[in-house]
């Protein structure tokens, strides 16, 4: 076996195709300089038709859509936020940075998204809002997340950082709670060159909002003027009362390309589910290597494939099978996602304190397999013999 190629995870889990990259010379040879020009103002639209919400904001990343999330939810000291501590760090700190006080809700033991019976286990008359993350690409259950934001009057973010396009119950994520954050770092399903993002919005007032918000104050007069030049090209106003404003804009080089990769998301996403339903298919004789369960309703945009390994029957455990999987297999496979309340920043910030036995079973038996965007069905049905042969060498 040793003379296998080693397979890994890329750097960008999707390649630009040759008109994305010819959109892409065309904006640095003849784009307009601005910080949010034409390109960036069109994707807006697209994205907001896309996604069906009540409008976008496009921005620098995930990152910052959370920050403008969290600022707009007008949340602070005293304040509860209700949030999985099995996710990656940026979903919580825009909330901790406003000085409210998280809340660790579980996740579910099937499909390994944030739960709401726990999210319900976890409200008091202080909860704000709760912050749901499409976990790997998975939507979460929000009807039931949603009624219960509507019986105790919370807002709901919805972290869809790893799920673009997916949908639930035929709506797109990023459409269901008051606000949506999407990412399009070179590791998601489509990427804007390294770096993006987008903020949904279902009221379009937030939007406004999100705009003031978003490149330091900048902002047109209101006022009719004798000249275009005075007494500034711009005004600088306070975006929200009292709020600075924050510089997170979207580049016209990214929009172009974010514009025409948005085209064929759903055929990426499409072609991940098939690459998630051969592997399936293959592996389903090993019980104890478990897939994310899919619930009926919920379109999968299989951001990450991961597994939970049960080898106790064997009296092994994740660590023998990542190892083995290495070092005779040739199959680099991770962890992800190491539950917040046991990171040094959230044990620091108070927030070591967490009762979520499923996440703490997921994270420590879970398993990251090398994924990306258009994997042949050569490349998969190799994988899945390389899992398959070291599951078996587990059983013993
Ligand atoms: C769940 C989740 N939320 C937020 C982010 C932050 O996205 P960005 O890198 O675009 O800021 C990521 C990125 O990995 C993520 O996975």
């Amino acid at each position: 076996m040793s003379n296998m190629e080693l397979i890994t995870f890329p750097a960008v889990q999707t390649r630009l195709n040759v008109e994305e990259e010819q959109a892409l010379l065309r904006v640095v040879r003849e784009g307009s300089v601005l910080a949010i020009g034409p390109e960036a103002e069109q994707f807006e639209k697209e994205w907001t038709e896309y996604i069906g919400c009540g409008d976008t904001v496009a921005v620098c990343n995930c990152s910052s859509a959370l920050e403008l999330a969290a600022i707009l939810s007008d949340i602070g000291p005293g304040d509860e936020v209700i949030l999985p501590a099995h996710t990656f760090v940026a979903t919580a700190v825009p909330f901790a940075r406003t000085g409210a006080t998280l809340c660790w809700a579980d996740i579910d033991p099937d499909s390994r998204v944030l739960s709401a019976e726990s999210i319900a286990t976890q409200i008091t008359d202080k909860t704000k809002a709760i912050v749901v993350v499409h976990l790997y690409g998975l939507p979460a259950d929000m009807d039931a997340i949603m009624s219960l934001a509507t019986k105790h009057n919370l807002l709901v973010i919805e972290d869809c950082a790893q799920a673009p396009g997916a949908r639930y119950h035929g709506k797109r994520v990023g459409s269901i709670g008051d606000f949506g954050c999407f990412s399009f770092h070179a590791q998601k399903n489509i990427t804007t060159l390294g770096e993006g993002g987008m903020f949904t919005v279902r009221n379009p007032e937030h939007g406004v909002q999100g705009r003031r918000l978003r490149w330091m104050g900048n902002w047109p007069f209101e006022e009719k003027r004798q000249h275009y030049w005075l007494p500034a090209m711009a005004n600088v106003v306070e975006p929200i009362p009292g709020q600075l404003p924050h510089n997170f804009c979207m580049g016209e080089p990214n929009a172009a390309v974010g514009r025409l990769l948005m085209k064929r998301l759903d055929a990426i996403n499409e072609r991940r589910r098939c690459q998630a339903g051969r592997l399936r298919n293959a592996l389903s004789d090993y019980p104890e290597f478990s897939l994310q369960h899919t619930p009926d309703g919920c379109e999968h945009a299989y951001h990450l494939m991961t597994a939970r390994y049960d080898g106790n029957p064997y009296g092994k455990n994740r660590d023998d099978l990542i190892q083995l999987l290495l070092d005779k297999y040739q199959l680099k496979c991770i962890i992800q996602y190491w539950p917040l309340c046991r990171t040094e920043l959230f044990k620091k910030l108070g927030f070591a304190k967490a009762d979520i036995p499923h996440t703490d079973r997921f994270f420590d038996n879970m398993i990251s397999i090398p994924w990306w965007s258009d994997m042949p069905d050569e490349l998969i049905d190799d994988i899945a013999r390389r899992l398959a042969g070291a599951l078996d060498d587990m059983r013993g």
